[in-house]
């Protein structure tokens, strides 16, 4: 009681400088939860949407008070509102930062030294000091205008001009390089200017106005939100120039919303681009009730609206009842890579598990580490007419013609853990997994660190299945990082299949090999833990001590790590979830419930050296 008095009257001075959300009538001593929320500006449409949300989406909780700050797109002020929001004694920081780098520092004090869960809204920060990012992809959003906009132009091509928001930031940048990125493709296609409006409807009005009396012929204009592309059509009306295309972002509803743009003919095109609020309160308060399997990346959905999409239902839930009688229980057709390493046998049983405890009925098929046989199970899924598919792609390509046949006959897919390389995103509802290219990353940040050496280090890499995502991008993440570091080298790279047995027999292999050649290695990266184990046997069989002689690390954090890392044998390994069962069985039920789904869930991993590992092996679930 006393915090929260002592809480009220710091609040109470907050108030004064900035805004507080209270349902009215409220005794101020009631709630149990205040969520500072840190707003990058309230003068674009998209972000006075935002702040809406949040509000509407906070009133549904009789114990959380929300306060917020508006930095009016001063990264200073921003800074200055975050450390007032943390002096008051808030329990969560809700932050749409304002500048990636400017924020960065006091975010990552907020979450390291005061240990404060922070919900990442819209844009991020440098590095991973955050609890949960919930936000677009805006380099795929200008990469989807790209390629709407070279299918409107058609074989002819013609003229495009682009209208930035605020010069320099992140989502300016990313959308900018995405579009060219598309464009590039179709040589017809040539931007022929670029102005930077501020986000703002009236600048871009005025700065459409000037150029459109040299460029009256340009045939598309792509505005980086929908309220500048109104200012361009605003410009275009004035002058009478008709035949332009405006294509947006944002999607809003409501008057002047892109929605109503395009529905009255006014925009060709918009793009959505939710705002992740609602999402980011529901996580909040998650969080702040210590709720298990809280991601640590949500990237939002994106829908193209035309006229024709709009009509076509673009617009409503994907929700698809799951059966005639609402008492049946949803169907869940699962299609497994196979029994590889003991992450995989975790994989396994957190799916049958949360299945059982979600009331899902699951079918369940092993594919055996061959494509050919999860092909085979998805097609017997959709001959059985499962609600849902799910899967773990074996390797990254090939899976296009059966994800067709699951999209004509209406079955949601839900991919999980490993990727595929299609581009048609609509082919699938949502991935949830690891990043493996961070995995990648962050085993050579640790190894340079730990290593802090000038002199040459020769690497051994055991590979796992060639041609999976987590082989092809733990892969370029690593070499990524050891790009600024020439004295280190990798020597060999091979292919352990993801396998104990394999990882021991390639080691043996290549010891062999080495010693013929007279040579030695310092380091051995293994893209996972079962294939370091196997070639710790192989090394001690030629008298090696693993973890002295050479360091060694790996992926995934599994129970044998900790205990090679407590023998001394394995030095490093970096966390990669096989716990995503329950993140599956609720996304599952929340598409049913009728709710979007992010495109991409990626889970909260950590580094484990090994001297935390005595330490965090009682807590670890696999
Ligand atoms: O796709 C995840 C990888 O697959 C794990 O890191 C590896 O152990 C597993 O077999």
């Amino acid at each position: 009681m006393r915090r929260r008095g002592t809480r009220m009257a710091a609040l109470m001075a907050l108030a004064i400088l900035i805004s507080a959300c209270q349902r009215e009538g409220t005794d101020p001593q009631a709630f149990e939860f205040v969520i500072g929320v840190s707003l990058a500006n309230l003068t674009e449409p998209w972000r006075i949407n935002m702040n809406a949300e949040i509000k509407e989406q906070a009133a549904a909780y009789q114990d959380l008070r929300v306060v917020f700050a508006d930095a009016a797109d001063s990264s200073d002020r921003q800074v200055q509102d975050v450390h007032k929001l943390l002096d008051s004694g808030i329990d969560l920081l809700i932050i749409s930062p304002t500048d990636a780098e400017a924020l960065t520092p006091v975010i990552a004090d907020a979450y390291n030294e005061r240990h404060l869960p922070v919900v990442l809204l819209d844009r991020s920060v440098i590095g991973y000091d955050y609890t949960l990012f919930i936000g677009p992809d805006n380099r795929l959003i200008g990469k989807q205008v790209g390629q709407y906009v070279a299918e409107l132009l058609g074989g002819e091509g013609g003229e495009v001009m682009e209208i930035l928001g605020r010069a320099g930031s992140p989502p300016v940048m990313d959308r900018s390089l995405g579009f060219r990125e598309a464009v590039s493709h179709a040589p017809n296609i040539r931007t022929v200017g670029t102005i930077s409006a501020d986000w703002l409807r009236d600048r871009a009005e005025d700065e459409l106005t000037a150029w459109l009396q040299t460029h009256p012929a340009v045939d598309v204009v792509f505005a980086h939100n929908d309220a500048m592309a109104f200012g361009a059509y605003k410009a275009a009306r004035r002058l009478g120039i008709s035949g332009i295309r405006f294509v947006g972002i944002d999607g809003l509803p409501g008057p002047e919303g892109g929605q109503e743009m395009v529905n009255s003919g006014r925009f060709a095109a918009t793009f959505t681009c939710p705002t992740g609020a609602r999402e980011a309160v529901i996580y909040a308060m998650d969080i702040l009730h210590h709720a298990e399997g809280i991601p640590k990346k949500m990237i939002l959905r994106t829908t193209l609206l035309t006229r024709q999409t709009i009509a076509d239902g673009a617009l409503s839930p994907t929700f698809r009842a799951p059966a005639s009688d609402p008492g049946r229980k949803i169907v869940l057709g699962f299609a497994q890579v196979g029994k590889e390493s003991d992450w995989r046998l975790a994989n396994t049983e957190s799916i049958k598990s949360a299945a059982r405890d979600a009331g899902i009925e699951l079918i369940f098929r092993d594919g055996e580490q061959r494509q050919e046989n999860q092909i085979k199970a998805i097609r017997e899924f959709i001959a059985r007419k499962v609600d849902i598919i799910a899967f773990s792609a074996n390797v990254q390509s090939g899976w296009g013609e059966v994800l067709r046949e699951a999209k004509a006959a209406g079955i949601p897919v839900f991919i999980i853990d490993r990727p595929v390389d299609e581009k048609d995103e609509s082919l699938w509802v949502t991935l949830m997994g690891s990043d493996f290219l961070e995995e990648g990353r962050r085993a050579a940040q640790w190894l340079v660190k730990y290593m802090s050496t000038e002199r040459q280090v020769d690497i051994v890499e055991l590979q796992g299945t060639i041609g999976s995502a987590p082989a092809i991008d733990r892969k370029i993440g690593f070499e990524e990082v050891l790009r600024d570091y020439p004295n280190y080298a990798i020597i060999h790279s091979e292919s352990g299949d993801f396998f104990r047995s394999t990882g021991e027999e390639v080691m043996r292999k290549i010891l062999a090999e080495l010693r013929a050649q007279g040579k030695s290695f310092d380091v051995l990266f293994a893209h996972n833990d079962d294939m370091a184990i196997g070639a710790i046997k192989a090394m001690e069989e030629v008298g090696l001590r693993p973890g002295k002689d050479v360091v060694i690390v790996s992926v995934d954090a599994i129970g044998d790590a900790f205990k090679a890392m407590i023998a001394g044998k394995l030095n490093c390994s970096v966390e990669c979830t096989p716990l995503l069962g329950p993140l599956l069985m609720k996304a599952v039920k929340d598409y049913f419930a009728g709710k979007s789904l992010p495109v991409r869930i990626v889970t909260a991993e950590e580094v484990f050296p090994a001297e935390l590992a005595r330490r965090a092996l009682p807590g670890r679930k696999y």
